[in-house]
């Protein structure tokens, strides 16, 4: 049994304006009193104030789920890491497959958000994984490796402990068509084993890694059951209270 902390992250995307989001979150608030995992909502800028303000006494923590790597500057339209932290933002989602498909997301720009993460104390959620092109060309695992090795360059054994990484296969995000437990586990163990390469055991059996993809609240438990997975990052059943609830709690 793994004695890392399981972490579930609801990735609202671009949903809920900021008086949802207060209502949403002070609903969940009772909903995951009682839950061993740590709960995270990834929700958009423009919530993240009134979510943190809603998330008060509870355990819940808010994250955003993008930042820029340049700490201040004429970068219009972008958000820092000191903006964040500033905020309370605990965590931050970086390299998401929508990001990379449609922002212009590279491995380089995710490597620099990284180490922008850490510099002002924010974990870094950092998003891997394949298309369903490159799984059938058998490129899984190497992909995934050259990913994760691609955002830990120039990375602290110290920091990867605190980092997350989050095995999503593009193909399983928003599809309905979840990995099955056994795939899921296959690749989340090549990523730790990646990670063991780099960092040596200690560090590797400290980094949680989640898996996401069609989450649900019938397939979480299996899913987070699996000896290399740490919880999951959810997108679309993290804007359902009961749903997302119990992911949270299981
Ligand atoms: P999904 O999204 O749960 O809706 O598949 C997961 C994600 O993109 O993080």
């Amino acid at each position: 049994m793994s004695k890392r902390k399981r972490i579930i992250a609801g990735n609202w995307k671009m949903n809920k304006t900021p008086s949802e989001a207060s209502k949403f979150i002070k609903s969940l608030k009772p909903l995951v009193k009682s839950s061993r995992n740590e709960v995270v909502c990834a929700v958009p800028f423009t919530a993240i104030q009134t979510a943190i303000t809603a998330a008060r006494g509870s355990r819940i923590k808010i994250a955003a789920q993008n930042m820029h790597f340049e700490e201040k500057g004429a970068y219009t339209g972008e958000i820092s890491g000191e903006m964040l932290r500033d905020m309370g933002v605990k965590y931050v989602i970086i390299g998401h497959s929508e990001r990379r498909q449609y922002f212009g997301e590279t491995d380089e720009t995710v490597n620099k958000k990284v180490h922008a993460a850490f510099g002002y104390g924010l974990k870094p959620i950092i998003c891997v994984g394949e298309s369903l092109a490159q799984r059938d060309a058998g490129l899984t695992a190497e992909l995934v490796r050259y990913q994760v090795k691609a955002a830990l360059v120039g990375i602290t054994a110290q920091q990867v402990s605190k980092a997350v990484i989050a095995y999503e296969p593009i193909w399983a995000i928003g599809t309905g068509r979840t990995a099955t437990s056994a795939q899921a586990e296959e690749v989340c163990g090549i990523i730790r084993d990646t990670v063991k390469e780099l960092y040596g055991r200690q560090y590797a059996s400290a980094v949680r890694i989640q898996y996401g993809g069609s989450v649900k609240a019938d397939n979480a438990a299996e899913l987070f059951g699996m000896e290399d997975i740490d919880g999951g990052l959810v997108g679309g059943a993290s804007l359902k209270l009961q749903d997302f609830a119990t992911i949270a709690t299981c």
